[in-house]
This record gives C-alpha cells, structure tokens and sequence, in this order.
C-alpha cells in the first residue's frame, strides 16, 4: 500500500521505517526542511538504537523516501499518518495546532480515497475536530476521506523492535471501510499474531493517555514507597519484586529512581488532567503522581546537600543525562532538573553521558561536559548516577573511590550493586534503600 508519513520525529521515523520494513511504499515529510535534507543524505537525526540501519535498508530498498512537498507525499497514498509534534501549552493542555495543520495539508493535497490516522497522542475528541477539517478543505472528498485513531506505543531506546513486534496494535476506527484499509496495512504483523484491538476512535484515543498515566501512576507509586522505605528502614527493591510476583501487578515499572522524564508521560499527564477538566471530571490522582514525580529529583537534591553540607565550593559529577539510558532525548530529563537545581546552588556540575552530553550542553550551558565518565568523576566530592547505562554499572569502582575527592554516591536509579559499593567503602546511598545506605560519617577513616 502507498503510506504518507507527516512529521519525522520519534514517532514518524520509526512509522516511515516499520511501515517500509513490512512492506509499504512509504514517503516522509516534515515541516523542517533540513530535517528531510538529512535524512535524504542519509543522516538520522537523533539517536534510537537499530533506526539508521533500518532506515537504510530501505531507502535502498526503494520502499522508503523523503520528500519536501506536500504534494508529492500524498500522492495516490491510501493511508496518511499523523505524527507531528503535540507540545504542553502553558496551561499543559497538548497545543494541536500542528496535527490540524497537517490535516489541512493533507487534505488539500488528497488525490483519493484515503484513510488520515492519528498517530500523534492527541486528546479524546481530537478525530472529530480533525474531520470537519478535511471535510471543510475537500467538501469534494467528504465521502473519501475518513479520520482515524492509531496510537503508538513505542518506546524511545526500544522503538524499532516496539514497532516491529508490538504486544498490541490499537486501531480505532468509523466505518467498515476504515477497518479494512488499516487491517489490510497492518496484514503483516496480524498474520504473526501480534495483538490487534479495534475500537471506536474516542477509544483508542482515550486508551493511549490511560496507558501512559498509569504507566506513570506505577513509577510514582514505587517512589513514593521508596520514602516509606527510607523511614522504615526497608528495601524497595525487595518490596517491588514481592509486589511484581504477583501477576496482577507486575514488576514492570516499578522501579524507584528520580522520576519519569521524556517527551510522553510529562505531558500526556498534564493533557490527560486537562482533558479531565475539559470533561468536567475531578481526577486528583493525576497530579498526585505529578507531585510524587517532582518529589523524586527534590529527594536526589536533598540527599547530595545532606552529604555535602555547603555545595558551593563543591564538584558534583553526574552519570547519565538524557531522560532514561538508550536514547540521547534530554526533554523533560529528571537529570537535567537535578543539574538545574545543583547549579543554582553555585555547585560544580560535570556531566557524562554516552550519546546526550551535546543535546545536554545545549538545554543547559552552565553544565561542564565530560568526555568520558572518568574525566567527570575525577575530583568530585559525590558521584550521582542518573540514568542506569550499562556503561555506569561496569565502572572500575575501586578506582572511581581513588579518584574522587570525597567517597560518596548518591545512586537515583538503584543501578549498581549496593553492597558492592558499600564494601568497597563508599558513602552510598541508592532509592529507598533503608538497610543498604551508609553516609560519610559511618566510614571507619571519615
Ligand atoms: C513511554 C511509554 O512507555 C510508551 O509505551 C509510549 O508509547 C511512549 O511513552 C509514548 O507515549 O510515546 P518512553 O517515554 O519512551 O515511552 O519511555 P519509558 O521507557 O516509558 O520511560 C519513561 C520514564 O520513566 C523514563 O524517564 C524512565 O527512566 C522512567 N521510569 C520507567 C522509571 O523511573 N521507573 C520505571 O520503573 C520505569
């Protein structure tokens, strides 16, 4: 089938890839202009393990091309996706000016019948405004030209294999002919069982921001049983995997850390309360698991002043800069809240991070950059690990202690083994870790 792709962020390029990968002729576009001159030379603009080789296989193949005219994407296309940008107004309600830009375009560039699927989040009731859109640009296509809801549920480090073996494929939908021209696209991946669900559209658009805050609501929950744990002298990590075992919670996201960052659950939280508003329902649990997520990275922060005492005359190194470990994306990243809150203390901060420090430097010039986590550590008076990269956990720690000024880390991610670090004489302090913790005044030479 001929695919239209519009926008190429983390969401579109991954479509323009999979799409291709099973077998559609696809073509990409994006507003930025040199965004589209990089990909055609080849370039992937942002970091996602496997999407450059992917992307060039086929382009090669000849299943995948970019281009800077409306026109030429839409061309005789029978499916045209969404996957434009849906930044938080200030009033975190998710601005939609760019998904009905799109629309517009689409429209006015539709040579057929075609079927427009927003895969952008986008709030419930978003599919009809985009459809009096169409139907206002091309009343001549009123019949042809059909809205539909496809939410993604990729995630950012696991994009390509998420896309390409889903554990569900979200289709909502209105007419019978919508259906079929979406499970004729989706053909390849249904044909290998992959779960595929389809609903009315206010269903499936509903479903992808419930998703995600309760994806959220497990982090904030794990966080905020971290401060319990703290109090209580017990171990969250031991508390989350006796909670995992049982099959109606899950282990997965449970992990207490500095927080959720990233690009989805900031603001798909906030347009999801806004969206509560707008429907006139009080849904308080949202910004609890908001407030709890802030708490995080003010708890990070407390605990490096606890150990330090004054930090202006103080080096704080920072492991891990991007919002979690496998992509270099800094947007809303808890290690970059940290670093604000450090550097307006009047603290050194230096900065390693295996593929963000360039993206980080630009969000945050203040920051030192290091180039490599040896360089950062050197000097410090307290290591903080904020992402949990492979890289941090297979450090040579006994030297890291040699090197540093005092022998402290503050672990956010609970990433490195802590009696470990304890043993190898580290003031140690992980996330909700009540028994695995000691400070500098419980070593022996301190
Ligand atoms: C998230 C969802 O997981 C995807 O299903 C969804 O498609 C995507 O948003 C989206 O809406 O586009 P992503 O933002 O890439 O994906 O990242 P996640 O892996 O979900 O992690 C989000 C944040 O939560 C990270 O900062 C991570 O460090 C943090 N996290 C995750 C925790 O603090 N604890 C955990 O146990 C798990």
């Amino acid at each position: 089938m001929r695919v239209a792709v519009v926008g190429t962020g983390h969401v579109g390029l991954v479509t323009c890839a999979s799409m291709a990968a099973i077998g559609h002729a696809v073509v990409g576009i994006d507003s930025d202009k040199e965004k589209i001159s990089q990909l055609n030379s080849g370039s992937c603009p942002f970091y996602e393990p496997g999407l450059q080789e992917l992307l060039n296989v086929q382009v090669e193949a000849g299943r995948l091309s970019f281009v800077h005219d409306m026109a030429d994407a839409v061309r005789d296309a029978e499916v045209a996706f969404i996957c434009v940008g849906t930044p938080p107004r200030a009033s975190g309600e998710a601005s939609l000016v760019a998904v009905e830009q799109a629309g517009r375009e689409i429209a006015r560039n539709a040579t057929g019948s075609m079927v427009v699927v927003e895969k952008s989040t986008v709030p419930a009731g978003t599919a009809g405004r985009l459809g009096q859109v169409l139907i206002h640009e091309r009343p001549d296509l009123r019949t042809r030209l059909e809205v539909a809801s496809n939410p993604e549920f990729l995630r950012e480090g696991n994009a390509v294999k998420d896309s390409l073996e889903p554990d569900r494929i979200l289709v909502g939908a209105q007419s019978q002919w919508a259906f079929e021209v979406l499970r004729a696209l989706y053909e390849p991946l249904r044909s290998k069982g992959h779960l595929y669900i389809e609903t009315d559209i206010p269903t499936a658009e509903l479903a992808k921001h419930a998703s995600n805050a309760f994806l959220a609501l497990k982090i904030s929950f794990a966080n905020a049983l971290a401060q319990m744990c703290e109090r209580a002298g017990a171990d969250v990590v031991d508390v989350a995997q006796v909670m995992g075992a049982d099959p109606r919670i899950g282990r997965a996201f449970l992990n207490a850390g500095l927080g959720y960052g990233g690009y989805c659950f900031p603001k798909d939280l906030q347009a999801f309360e806004r969206l509560a508003d707008e429907l006139g329902y009080d849904f308080p649990l949202l910004s609890e698991i908001e407030k709890i997520n802030d708490q995080a990275v003010a708890s990070a922060f407390s605990k490096v002043r606890e150990a330090l005492w004054n930090l202006e005359d103080k080096r704080i190194a920072l492991l891990g800069l991007s919002f979690k470990p496998g992509t270099d994306d800094i947007r809303f990243s808890p290690a970059l809240a940290l670093a604000r809150l450090l550097l307006d203390e009047g603290t050194e901060v230096v900065g390693y991070d295996p593929v963000a420090t360039h993206a980080a430097k630009a969000e945050e010039p203040q920051l030192r950059i290091a180039p490599d986590p040896y360089d950062a550590i050197r000097g410090a008076h307290c290591l903080v690990i904020c992402t949990e990269w492979d890289e941090f956990t297979a450090l040579d720690f006994p030297r890291v202690k040699r090197d540093m000024a005092y022998p402290i880390v503050i672990d956010a991610r609970n990433a490195l083994d802590a009696k470990a670090m304890l043993a190898i004489g580290f003031a140690y302090q992980g996330v909700g870790r009540g028994a695995l913790a000691s400070r500098m005044g419980d070593l022996p030479h301190a």
